[in-house]
């Protein structure tokens, strides 16, 4: 311990003395140094914006994020349609789960938007892939409860896309009803 306190101590001395000297120092530096010093705090500066954003709670989940899951959420539940039409359930387990982690992942889009409604909706149709999954796993698929929870997720989707999306006249193509946010 002694040591540890002596080593700290004789750091100590001319500390507080370097320090006056040290600001004039700077003030005294070639024009070359200094460039390269604000070079490397603008660096800093922009290097740092990214890494905090990282460092939120939640990932910021945008519109185009929104757009890419729902691309790909759409044929996912084709899919399960159409593995349900066929009876293959484990495909349509499968299909159900997939689903299931799209849409959730879409919930941070709503809450950062705080549209209870939609979060609410998503929610609903959570519940129901969650039932969905539960059915599909028995080993006799009760083929008869799978099609009110289909229609009850489709309901969900469309209840959605009725508020917060919209159809470009011309192209036809999808997008966030910026207005409803
Ligand atoms: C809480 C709201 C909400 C729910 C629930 C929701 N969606 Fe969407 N969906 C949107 C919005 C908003 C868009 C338009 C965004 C875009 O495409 O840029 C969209 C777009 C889409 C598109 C078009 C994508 C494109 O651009 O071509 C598909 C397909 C889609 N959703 C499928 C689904 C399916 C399937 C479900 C249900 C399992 C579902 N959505 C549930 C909000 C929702």
């Amino acid at each position: 311990m002694d040591g540890v306190t002596s080593s700290v101590t004789a750091a100590r001395p001319g500390g507080a003395h370097a320090r006056a000297p040290r600001s004039s120092r700077l003030a005294t530096q070639a024009p070359r140094q200094k460039t390269a010093l604000l070079v490397a705090l603008v660096w800093c500066l922009t290097a740092a914006s990214p890494a905090l954003a990282q460092d939120t709670p939640y990932p910021i989940f945008t519109a185009d994020h929104l757009d890419a899951t729902m691309k790909t959420l759409g044929p996912n539940l084709a899919g399960l349609q159409a593995a349900l039409r066929e009876g293959d359930f484990s495909t349509a387990k499968e299909r159900a789960i997939r689903s299931r982690e799209q849409l959730a992942t879409t919930v941070t889009f709503w809450r950062d938007h705080e549209r209870d409604d939609a979060v609410q909706l998503i929610r609903d149709v959570l519940d129901q892939f969650d039932a969905l999954d539960g059915l599909l796993s028995t080993p006799e698929v009760d083929s008869a409860g799978v099609e009110p929870l289909l229609s009850g997720i489709q309901r969900g989707c469309q209840a959605c896309h009725g508020v917060y999306r919209e159809q470009d006249a011309l192209t036809g193509d999808y997008r966030l009803n910026q207005s409803a946010l």
